[in-house]
C-alpha cells in the first residue's frame, strides 16, 4: 500500500520529472498475482509497457506483434520477470490467424482474465484506405478479440476488457487525425456500450486514451525530427508542458484491469498530461 505522507518527497521528485522514480513509485495492492493477460501489438512502446507492467505485478502474459524476433525477444524479456509469457507473429486484420490465436494463447495461459487491445493501424487521413485500415486493425480486432476470449473471460473470477484509444478521438482541427480519430472515437463509444451489455456477467471494460506519447523509434519521436513545431507545439499544448511515456499509459491501463479497480466500468481515462483543455465530467 502507497503511504502518501511517507513518499511525499519522493512525489514532489517524480512530479518534477524524475523517469526512475515514476518507475518505481507504484505500490499500490493490484492482486494481478497469478493472473493472465493478453496484451496485443505489446513488443514496443505503449503495449510493451503494459505487458511489461502486467508481468511485473506477477501476471501470465501473452502477446502478439507482426515482427517475429521482435515477439522472441519481448517473450523472453518477461520470461525473464519470473512469469508465464507466450507471443506470436501474428497480423490482427488477418481474422481467422488472430482470432485462433487469442484462443490459443488463452488456453495456453491455463485461462484468461484480462484482454487489452492496444494495437492501431495508425492511419490518419481521408482516403479509403486509411478508413478501411482503421476499422479492420482497430474497430475489428477489438471486437473479434473480445469475442475469441469471451468463452475464457466467464470463466474469470475478476475479468476485464481494456481498450486503447486516443484523446485525438477529441479533436476535431490539427491532431484529430481524420480516419484515426474518428475511429478511436467509435472504440470509445463501444467499450462503453459493451461495459453495459456485459457488466452484468461481471465484466468490465474501460478504455485508456493517451495523449502524446515519446518513446524511442515511436511516432512522436519520428515527428520530432519531421516536424520538431508540431512536437513543441504537443508539448506546450500539454498542460504538464512535456510528452508523457509508455509507462504512465501503462500504469492506468494495468490499475483499470486490475480487480483493484472492481467498481470501474464504462470508463474513459485520459492520460495526456492535461493537453485537451476540456472540462470531464
Ligand atoms: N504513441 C502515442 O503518442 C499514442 C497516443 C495516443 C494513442 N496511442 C495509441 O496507443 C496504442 C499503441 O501505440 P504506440 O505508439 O505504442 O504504437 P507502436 O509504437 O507503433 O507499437 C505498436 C505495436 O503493435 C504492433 N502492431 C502494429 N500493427 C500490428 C498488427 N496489424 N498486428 C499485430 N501487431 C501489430 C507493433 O509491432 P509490429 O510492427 O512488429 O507488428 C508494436 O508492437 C495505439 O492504439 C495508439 O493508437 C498512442
Amino acid at each position: 500500500m502507497i503511504n502518501v505522507s511517507h513518499n511525499l518527497p519522493l512525489l514532489h521528485q517524480a512530479c518534477q520529472g524524475d523517469e526512475h522514480l515514476r518507475a518505481t513509485l507504484v505500490d499500490m495492492e493490484l492482486s494481478l498475482q497469478g493472473k493472465r493477460a493478453l496484451v496485443t501489438g505489446a513488443t514496443k512502446g505503449i503495449g510493451r509497457a503494459i505487458a511489461e507492467a502486467f508481468a511485473n505485478e506477477g501476471a501470465s502474459v501473452a502477446i502478439c506483434a507482426r515482427n517475429a524476433s521482435d515477439v522472441a525477444s519481448t517473450v523472453a524479456d518477461l520470461q525473464s520477470r519470473g512469469v508465464q509469457a507466450t507471443g506470436a507473429s501474428i497480423d490482427v486484420s488477418d481474422a481467422e490467424t488472430y482470432s485462433a490465436w487469442v484462443e490459443s494463447a488463452a488456453s495456453e495461459l491455463g485461462g484468461l482474465d484480462i484482454f487489452v487491445a492496444n494495437v492501431s493501424a495508425l492511419a490518419a487521413g481521408w482516403d479509403a484506405s486509411s478508413w478501411q485500415a482503421m476499422l479492420e486493425t482497430d474497430l475489428l480486432h477489438t471486437t473479434r478479440g473480445y469475442e475469441a476470449a469471451a468463452p475464457f473471460l466467464k470463466r474469470s473470477d475478476c475479468p476485464s476488457l481494456v481498450v486503447v484509444s486516443s484523446v485525438s478521438a477529441n479533436l476535431a482541427g490539427v491532431g484529430g487525425g481524420q480516419a484515426y480519430g474518428a475511429v478511436k472515437a467509435a472504440l470509445i463509444s463501444l467499450a462503453s456500450q459493451l461495459a453495459q451489455e456485459i457488466g452484468p456477467a461481471g465484466i468490465r471494460v474501460n478504455t485508456v486514451s493517451p495523449g502524446p506519447i515519446d518513446f524511442p523509434g515511436g511516432f512522436w519521436d519520428r515527428l520530432r525530427v519531421s516536424d520538431p513545431e508540431r512536437y513543441a507545439n504537443a508539448r506546450a499544448a500539454a498542460a504538464l508542458g512535456r510528452h508523457g511515456t509508455p509507462e504512465e499509459v501503462a500504469r492506468a491501463v494495468v490499475f483499470l484491469a486490475s480487480p483493484a479497480a472492481s467498481y470501474i466500468t464504462g470508463a474513459n481515462l485520459k492520460v495526456d498530461g492535461g493537453t485537451l483543455s476540456t472540462v470531464n465530467y
